[in-house]
């Protein structure tokens, strides 16, 4: 895709931008308000990050899940066959916490960028809906539901919220019982949402990309994160700390989601 930027959004030096010796803080915050006031197209990919303000857990923080349960024990399909009942009981109580999470300030800010004249195309790894809750319409999870579950047998998708579930697992009308619509370590991301992120790279230029609260431990968000920047986009990562995508973006907005993505609109 050949390298497009709107002549009235001109970007800043790359030394500002890479913040070498460059502007800190609140500059800038400073400039990235900018861009979005003259965006007429954002992608943002966030990450457990963005809901830890909520109260729901990350997985590769110092208190993240990942850290008190083995993913090969409950986030594999594997571990699911080898015993659904006990992966299922740590699916139910995510559910039971996530069902008292409310979108925070970093949710509704995001909602709130939209407007008519400026698009703004969520792609998240998050299996939540506090994306939806705030308001935002553009919203593909390629990671999932915690809300849906799944038939392998015959296909059967359902939404299903109970808080606790009645039935663990919960059965299939064909008398399987059902996965959560969840993508597992292993398996290959739903086509569908990955068809959606290709469609709306080929529908052209992107003026800013912020990626938040993600590791960007897979190659997927890199690349994508990397087609938006190669559309045009200022690359922008919202995160306390330094995350997997490293030297490639112009700025780093270092602080928590809810704190800083209101400081852009
Ligand atoms: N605001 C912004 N970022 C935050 C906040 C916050 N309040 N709190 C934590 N973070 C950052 C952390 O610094 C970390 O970089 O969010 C990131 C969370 O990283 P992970 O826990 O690895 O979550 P994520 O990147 O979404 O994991 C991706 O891995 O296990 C799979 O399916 C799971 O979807 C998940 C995927």
């Amino acid at each position: 895709m050949t390298e497009e930027r709107y002549p009235e959004s001109p970007s800043p030096p790359p030394s500002l931008l890479k913040g070498e010796g460059g502007t800190k803080g609140r500059e800038d915050v400073a400039l990235v308000r900018e861009r979005v006031a003259a965006a007429k197209n954002v992608m943002v990919i966030t990450g457990a990050g963005i809901s830890a303000e909520s109260g729901v857990p990350t997985f590769r923080d110092d208190n993240g899940l990942w850290k008190e349960f083995n993913p090969l024990d409950y986030a594999t399909r594997e571990a699911f066959r080898r015993d659904p009942v006990k992966v299922w009981k740590w699916y139910d109580e995510r559910r039971v916490n996530m069902a008292q999470a409310r979108p925070n300030p970093g949710h509704l800010a995001l909602a709130a960028m939209a407007r008519p004249g400026r698009r703004v195309f969520i792609v998240t790894q998050n299996v939540d809906d506090l994306h939806e809750q705030a308001g935002s319409k553009e919203v593909v999870h390629i990671h999932g539901s915690l809300w849906r579950t799944r038939c392998e047998r015959d296909g059967t998708v359902l939404e299903n919220r109970e808080t606790p579930l009645t039935e663990v697992p919960p059965p299939c009308m064909c008398g399987e019982i059902m996965r959560p619509d969840i993508v597992w370590f292993g398996e290959n991301l739903p086509w569908q949402p990955v068809e959606q992120i290709h469609h709306y790279f080929l529908e052209g230029r992107i003026d800013l990309c912020l990626v938040v609260g993600t590791e960007a431990s897979f190659g997927y968000i890199l690349q994508w994160a990397l087609q938006a920047h190669e559309a045009g986009a200022m690359l922008v990562d919202v995160n306390p700390r330094d995350s997997g995508l490293g030297s490639i973006i112009d700025v780093h907005l270092r602080g928590k989601a809810g704190e800083v993505l209101p400081k852009l609109l």
